[in-house]
């Protein structure tokens, strides 16, 4: 089969509702990509193998395509098929889909690669969404408003017997060593208690915000789908990390740094001054001893 090139639908408006400016984003997306990139191949070839030959996937909030290139690879291996990216940002979904199209022109073209431009709170734009084997939304679910009915919506995007497969929640990252030798020791846990404090006020701050005061286990069966379970899986790049690493722990403090301003200590923020400036003796970037070490969990329910 002969891969298709051609992207559709960029004419409809498609928007978020968490505030991020997902554009701006792009750089720091694909160096996580490609961090994460042996792990995740991992994951698409496990998925994958349980759909048809042939079969229709969609990489739901595809952010830079890092999953949208695997899912090619792993369908390529098994002789084919269709990948849909699905994005709310116009600019992310055109860069996501240049690399999945080049991932499937260097296996064959044996996949087609299509993109939908939609908001995933939109009927009118859920509707435009072919329907799939397998629907897989990584670190998107989150960013609405109404979590539940999104997961609704998604299952709504399967055929019958096909599988929805979610990635959220997991362990919080880790980078830094205890004692950086820079102010307190334990500057990384600080983090990670203000970025929930962020992400408490994301989620309570989006115009519309729902709760969902369950696990994704029973989100998933809420919304209608069987055979719920889950698995984690890791990204595992001790130290000393490539530059690329370093530089992914470097972007995600610079993140730190924009989202939790107002919680840390004037100490806390003073040292990650010291840690994101190339011209401090302490630049993180050039530390030999940073590494990246995380969990995700991927939740999956089958329609029936
Ligand atoms: C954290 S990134 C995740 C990217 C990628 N799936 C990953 O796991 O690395 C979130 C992505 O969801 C997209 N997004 C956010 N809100 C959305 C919405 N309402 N509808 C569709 N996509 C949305 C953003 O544009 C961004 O590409």
């Amino acid at each position: 089969m002969a891969a298709q090139t051609h992207s559709h639908t960029h004419s409809g408006s498609a928007h978020t509702h968490d505030g991020i400016d997902w554009m701006a984003r792009l750089a720091q997306l694909r160096r996580a990509d490609e961090v994460d990139a042996p792990a995740i191949r991992e994951v698409a070839e496990r998925l994958v193998d349980r759909t048809p030959p042939g079969s229709t996937v969609l990489d739901v909030g595809s952010g830079a395509g890092g999953m949208s290139v695997a899912l090619v690879e792993a369908l390529s291996r098994r002789g084919g098929g269709t990948v849909v990216l699905v994005d709310a940002t116009a600019e992310l979904l055109d860069a996501a889909a240049a690399a999945a199209r080049a991932a499937a022109a260097e296996h064959g073209d044996r996949v087609a690669v299509d993109t939908v431009l939609a908001d995933l709170a939109d009927e009118a734009s859920l509707a435009r969404i072919p329907k799939a084997r397998l629907v897989w939304a990584s670190h998107v679910v989150h960013h609405l408003p109404d979590q539940q009915q999104t997961l609704a919506s998604l299952a709504g995007l399967l055929v019958a017997g096909g599988c929805l497969a979610i990635a959220e929640g997991g362990l919080p990252m880790r980078c830094l060593p205890w004692d950086i030798g820079l102010g307190e020791p334990g500057l990384q846990d600080r983090l990670t208690t203000a970025q929930s404090f962020w992400f408490n006020k994301m989620r309570a701050e989006m115009p519309g915000s729902v709760v969902m005061p369950v696990g994704w286990n029973l989100a998933l069966a809420e919304a209608g789908l069987v055979g719920v379970n889950s698995f984690s899986y890791l990204i595992d790049r001790p130290a000393p990390a490539p530059e690329v690493v370093r530089d992914a722990v470097l972007n995600w403090l610079q993140w730190m740094q924009q989202i939790t301003e107002d919680q840390l200590s004037e100490s806390d923020a003073d040292t990650v001054r010291h840690l994101i400036d190339p011209a401090d003796a302490g630049y993180l970037a050039n530390r030999q001893d940073v590494f990246l070490l995380a969990a995700h969990t991927v939740h999956l329910g089958w329609s029936r």
